[in-house]
């Protein structure tokens, strides 16, 4: 039977991949960090009357419907269908669920992930279960594989987790406990970047060549390796250049654009240590490593070179 559902909030963070984009998708190892003030929320209203359905309603896109109205392919039902199989609930509870996100949609900061999970937690604890990291990044794997194809699970494990990691396909990631804050300015082009078509895109060009293409992965996973170690030593002018080196080699497999180009390029003359793309690319976000004295300067290069906007993320290392 399902148990008289409670009251309930859940949410999750967003993320940046700092190395190893689409190389992750092909074994080579990769580095990610939550931005926690980048937050999806979901909340659970029980219903008065447990006859009533499971209603869901997402502001962000317009949604209002009930999940019986909802495609079972739909990214929130199958969240939420997810959920209840993982948790053995065979029923959803009656109510409504309100899911809120500060994260842009399809710009690289896991927002697909990270609303699976808020949704995952909230309806996990309006039924008094207990979900672990380890059942919220696989429920968030199977939304994002039926979302975006082939998918490493580098999101849902770095956004259940909520902690940096160095994370390897197959493999149990491996928390990182960087020494000192990372200050990142995050700065979206304003032009949306589709998972699906780069990774998609990726695939064609190293079907074309593999071998070719594994060497640009085995360069981009040499470079998440270098930065593991200079991330736990705080070695910011370091990190930057990797930054800058995996800019190149995914300039290499096509997932850049001008606009990306153009925002790396101001960051870095404007005196940030690195720049780069972050996540599937094709639009979407970059990320530049700065400082408290250059993140200024940075930032209004970045707004004066076209982003549409760029945060100043002073990432705390018990953040991390
Ligand atoms: O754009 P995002 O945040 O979904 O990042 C995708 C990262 C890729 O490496 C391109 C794909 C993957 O599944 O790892």
């Amino acid at each position: 039977m399902t148990p008289r559902p409670q009251p309930a909030t859940g949410s999750a963070s967003g993320k940046v991949i700092l190395f190893g984009e689409h190389a992750v998708v092909y074994g080579a190892p990769a580095i990610a960090v939550p931005i926690n003030g980048l937050r999806a929320t979901a909340t659970f209203t029980p219903a008065a009357d447990s006859l009533s359905e499971l209603e869901i309603v997402a502001d962000g896109i317009a949604l209002n419907t009930r999940l019986s109205k909802l495609a079972t392919g739909h990214p929130l039902a199958a969240a939420i269908l997810e959920t209840l199989r993982s948790l053995t609930i065979p029923n959803p509870p009656a109510g409504k669920l309100q899911v809120q996100s500060t994260i842009p949609a399809a710009a690289g900061l896991g927002s697909s992930a990270a609303v699976t999970i808020a949704l995952a937690r909230a309806l996990a604890a309006s039924l008094s279960r207990e979900l672990t990291p380890h059942a919220a990044a696989h429920i968030a794997q199977s939304v994002e594989t039926l979302q975006h194809g082939t998918a490493s699970g580098i999101d849902p494990t770095v956004i259940a987790h909520n902690t940096a990691l160095y994370f390897k396909k197959g493999s149990d990631p491996i928390f990182l406990q960087p020494s000192k804050s990372l200050m990142l300015i995050v700065a979206d082009t304003g032009e949306p970047g589709s998972t699906r078509n780069a990774v998609a895109a990726v695939r064609a060009r190293y079907d074309a060549n593999p071998s070719h293409h594994q060497t640009i992965f085995a360069q981009i996973g040499a470079l998440s390796d270098a930065a593991r170690g200079w991330l736990a030593n705080g070695a910011q002018a370091e990190l930057g250049e990797l930054m800058h080196e995996n800019q190149r080699l995914l300039q290499l497999l096509g997932v850049s654009t001008t606009m990306l180009d153009n925002l790396c390029a101001a960051a870095r003359q404007s005196g940030a240590f690195g720049a780069k793309l972050t996540g599937a690319g094709t639009g979407g976000c970059m990320i530049a490593l700065v400082d408290r004295q250059t993140a200024g300067r940075v930032q209004a290069a970045l707004l004066a070179a076209g982003a549409k906007t760029a945060s100043i993320n002073d990432l705390a290392p018990a953040t991390l």
